[in-house]
């Protein structure tokens, strides 16, 4: 699907149906694997910008539902298609646009999932997003986001891939920034640095290096 970054659509227009079944998104992060391990997760579950379903095997074995969310149609058959039978049961897919209006009715889910995508958004985009999760989620419900800070994509040649209009926070920014607009969330942070990750996008081979941090916070 095409990307349009004026939009905050960011696709990097990935042909998933020649991709393998690992993500192409890279390899599922330590910190977040381990989280969701020690995490009470039960009921519905939405997976948003969710792409080839990194950690949404991980969703499927403890939720009891998980409706996988994102623009590029896809992604999401390709997550599909690497979906055991045996979890295929408790999946549910949606093409959405995450900065229009959810399409899901208030108090819809027991937990909002949201990885690799969160910090490609402007502050007032980002902002209208979290509230959106907010609207959808229970009482008591969960979100858990990452957020990657301080990031570089480096070609082989060492020149630089900038991603237009990304905000690119640094961690020293983004913890206040991320404190102010879960202030009404019981939340738990942790930061950590990313492993250096090659990633092949089509055409493009870069490394990806960031910080990143995790937030777990519960709606009160
Ligand atoms: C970097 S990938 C991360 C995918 C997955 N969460 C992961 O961590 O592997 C970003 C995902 O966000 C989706 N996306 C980008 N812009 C979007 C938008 N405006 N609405 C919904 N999904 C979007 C992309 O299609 C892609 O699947």
């Amino acid at each position: 699907m095409q990307s349009n970054e004026q939009e905050n659509i960011y696709t990097d227009e990935v042909n998933y149906a020649n991709t393998p079944d690992a993500s192409v998104w890279g390899t599922e992060d330590e910190a977040t694997a381990t989280l969701l391990e020690r995490t009470s997760i039960a009921g519905k579950w939405l997976n948003l910008c969710a792409g080839d379903g990194r950690f949404n095997n991980q969703l499927l074995g403890k939720a009891d539902e998980v409706v996988a969310a994102d623009i590029d149609e896809s992604a999401l058959q390709k997550l599909v298609r690497i979906t055991s039978e045996a979890l295929r049961g408790k999946l549910a897919t949606k093409t959405m646009n995450v900065v229009k209006p959810f399409p899901f009715a208030d108090n819809t889910f027991d937990g909002v999932f949201c990885v690799g995508t969160l910090h490609l958004f402007p502050r007032p985009v980002f902002q209208s997003i979290v509230n959106e999760m907010g609207r959808v989620l229970k009482v008591g419900g969960r979100i858990i986001i990452d957020f990657a800070t301080d990031i570089r994509r480096t070609y082989p040649d060492g020149s630089l891939w900038v991603v237009e209009n990304e905000p690119n926070y640094t961690l020293e920014e983004a913890l206040p920034f991320l404190r102010e607009i879960f202030k009404r969330y019981r939340i738990a942070i942790i930061t950590d640095r990313a492993e250096s990750e090659s990633v092949k996008l089509n055409d493009k081979e870069y490394v990806f290096t960031s910080n990143f941090i995790l937030i777990d916070a519960v709606k009160e």
